[in-house]
């Protein structure tokens, strides 16, 4: 009995020397990640992290990159060049986006490139606009002579450095429209200018029930 008991408490004094070495060994390791993690925050307090720029795009664009507010387009499914070079755009102040500003002048490269992607891989949405037939109508006929399909694609989905027109929000469409027409929109390609060059009012608002309502794959 007695031997057994002294053969124990060797092996005990073994385990309590062992776990005491554990423990400083571990102090030691989290103090280290301890250091890591302050460096980190230091980092990060300089960068915001892109899911809390995204969170602010949102506030205008809708939580789910369809917007619900007039005159602001919606993100979601647009062409991930697309988005890039325009959020490059904007950062550089050649378009220059006045309510946008503080939310792009310090973009990183890896900011654009992160908001562009997550935004062009969301579903496109129709808005709450009701399309009305008679200017759907005429503006399949405006569409199909000035050649929208030939830049935007058939399915008016957008692609490379072109944008997306289905599920737009109509109001945007117009409103953008009259700016590439009336040379307003600073940094404007000017293939697109030419395109609506002189058409009225009318045509832009038909265009834009048109194109919002086609359907498009994505
Ligand atoms: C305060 C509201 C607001 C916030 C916040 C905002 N935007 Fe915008 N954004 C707008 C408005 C309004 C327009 C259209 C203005 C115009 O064309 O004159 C626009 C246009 C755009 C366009 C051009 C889209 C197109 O189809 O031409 C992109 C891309 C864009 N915003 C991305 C972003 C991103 C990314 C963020 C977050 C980093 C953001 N916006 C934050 C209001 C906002
Ligand atoms: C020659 C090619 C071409 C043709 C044809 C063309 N577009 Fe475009 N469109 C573009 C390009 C490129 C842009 C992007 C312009 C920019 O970045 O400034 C654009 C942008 C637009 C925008 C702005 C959308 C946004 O989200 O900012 C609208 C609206 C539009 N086009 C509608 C039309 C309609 C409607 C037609 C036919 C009447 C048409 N386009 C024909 C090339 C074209």
């Amino acid at each position: 009995m007695d031997k057994m008991r002294d053969g124990n408490s060797v092996k005990n004094t073994e385990t309590q020397r062992h776990r005491g070495a554990q423990a400083r060994w571990r102090a030691a390791v989290g103090s280290v990640s301890l250091c890591l993690c302050v460096f980190n925050a230091v980092i990060t307090a300089q960068t915001k992290p892109v899911a809390e720029r995204i969170q602010q795009c949102t506030v205008c664009h809708g939580s789910d990159g369809n917007s619900r507010v007039k005159n602001t387009p919606s993100l979601a499914g647009q062409p991930e060049f697309f988005l890039l070079n325009q959020l490059v755009l904007m950062r550089e102040g050649v378009r220059p986006i006045e309510p946008m500003k503080p939310y792009v002048k310090d973009l990183q490269d890896s900011d654009i490139e992160a908001i562009a992607q997550y935004f062009a891989a969301l579903e496109p949405k129709p808005s709450e606009e009701i399309p009305d037939p008679a200017l759907m109508q005429r503006g399949a006929e405006l569409a199909a002579s000035l050649r929208c399909a030939s830049c935007h694609l058939p399915d008016f989905a957008g692609r490379q450095q072109i944008p997306r027109l289905a599920r737009q929000r109509m109001d945007y469409l117009i409103y953008s429209m009259k700016q590439f027409r009336d040379n307003t929109r600073s940094g404007a390609d000017t293939l697109m200018s030419n395109v609506v060059a002189g058409l009225s009012d009318a045509d832009l608002t038909a265009l834009a029930h048109y194109s919002a309502s086609i359907r498009s794959e994505k």
